[in-house]
């Protein structure tokens, strides 16, 4: 399988918890590499472009105030399949459903607070990196 890249974001209920080690080595456990990280609280403006995707859903407001409440942590994972990888490591949206061993499972508070986005697939992957990050802040 190839070597991919896909984004991930540490969100403000597990920032907020000082987890982003405990959730970093879940990731470096599943062989995906941590090839750029920022620390950053997002702006209104930016959540919703980040989830502008979703500007129709009726969760939309309650979720970019939530992204806002706090630092997140932004980073691209590298490791071959990391879109489909890392997915798997997350767990189910809603931590409720997520598998025994997933961050989800191990750290979710609701579906909302859910400790970790990452890209669904390679295509979004490029233009959520590219939302965060240009091409010489990533070092593989
Ligand atoms: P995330 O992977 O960040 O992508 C969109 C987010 O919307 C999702 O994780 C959830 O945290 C959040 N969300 C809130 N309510 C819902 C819902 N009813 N269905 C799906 N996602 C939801």
């Amino acid at each position: 399988m190839a070597i991919e890249r896909t984004l991930s974001i540490i969100k403000p209920d597990a920032t907020r918890r000082n987890l982003t080690g405990q959730i970093n080595a879940h990731f470096e456990e599943a062989g995906l590499r941590i090839v750029a990280q920022r620390r950053l609280k997002l702006t209104p403006e930016q959540a919703k472009g980040f989830y502008a995707v979703h500007s129709e859903r009726a969760f939309f407001n309650d979720l970019c105030e939530f992204m806002c409440s706090g630092p997140v942590v932004v980073q691209v994972l590298e490791g071959e399949g990391a879109v489909a990888k890392n997915r798997e490591v997350m767990g189910a949206t809603n931590p409720a459903n997520a598998d025994e061993g997933t961050i989800r499972k191990a750290f979710g508070e609701s579906i909302e607070a859910n400790s970790v986005h990452g890209s669904d697939s390679a295509e979004n992957a490029a233009i959520e990196i590219g939302f965060f990050f240009s091409q010489c802040d990533i070092v593989g």
